[in-house]
């Protein structure tokens, strides 16, 4: 994921709470790690449940005002990382113990960031996955099908599909390629995926989904 730009939708943002509230109820929570923290609205909402969190945030401003929010709201057992999300998955995340809730609040396609999160990391126990999937908004504005960014094994050499309107497996069933996608990681990396659900905001141009994974 290379943009730092984040579109404004915290209309939904109750929405969002929502759905990591629910993803938490069946855990016991103690490490978050939240790879696109942002201001840290949905991070300083959930803050308080876990022994420690990480915030990963690439956009100097964005994580200026985040570690001042932090700071007036005494929460200081969370730590701001300034840097690539990619680099934090492939450098720090592998010796993170206890990380027990990812949170991915992306605007683009973040499956291919969750590919490296899980060749990088492997939850010790149940794990919850909170994710804002933006790959509808490319297919909204006619963007090319990359089914293969889909994919929880990669192919070699896989072309790009059709302009993505055209696909109306993608148009209708979004849902159904995102647990695909869970799917094919699952046995690749030998994890159970269970309590997958999924929450459309109004426009359903991302989708909001969340799941516990543990390992096999
Ligand atoms: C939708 S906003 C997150 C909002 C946040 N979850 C909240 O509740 O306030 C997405 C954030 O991801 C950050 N971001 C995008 N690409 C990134 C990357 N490669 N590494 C780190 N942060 C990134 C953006 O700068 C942006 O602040």
């Amino acid at each position: 994921m290379s943009k730092s730009h984040c579109p404004r939708d915290h209309q939904s943002f109750e929405l969002k709470l929502l759905l990591r509230r629910r993803l938490l109820a069946g855990l016991r929570p103690e490490g978050l790690c939240d790879l696109c923290a942002g201001q840290g609205r949905l991070l300083r909402a959930l803050a308080a449940d876990f022994a420690f969190c990480h915030a990963v945030e690439k956009n100097a401003r964005q994580a200026a005002i985040l570690e001042a929010r932090l700071r007036e709201e005494g929460l200081d057992h969370v730590t701001v990382h300034r840097m690539d999300h990619e680099k934090f998955v492939r450098d720090l995340l592998p010796g993170l113990d206890a990380v027990n809730f990812l949170d991915v609040d992306a605007y683009q396609n973040p499956h291919p960031l969750l590919r490296l999160v899980f060749s990088n990391w492997r939850p010790a126990g149940p794990a919850a996955i909170a994710v804002t999937d933006g790959g509808r908004l490319g297919i909204v504005r006619g963007q090319r099908l990359r089914l293969d960014q889909y994919r929880g094994r990669l192919t070699p050499g896989a072309a790009p599909g059709p302009p993505a309107r055209a696909h109306p497996l993608l148009v209708a069933e979004h849902e159904l390629i995102v647990r695909a996608f869970w799917r094919e990681l699952a046995a690749k990396r030998r994890l159970v995926v269970r309590d997958f659900i999924a929450a459309w905001p109004p426009g359903r141009r991302v989708l909001y989904y969340g799941l516990i994974v543990e390992p096999d």
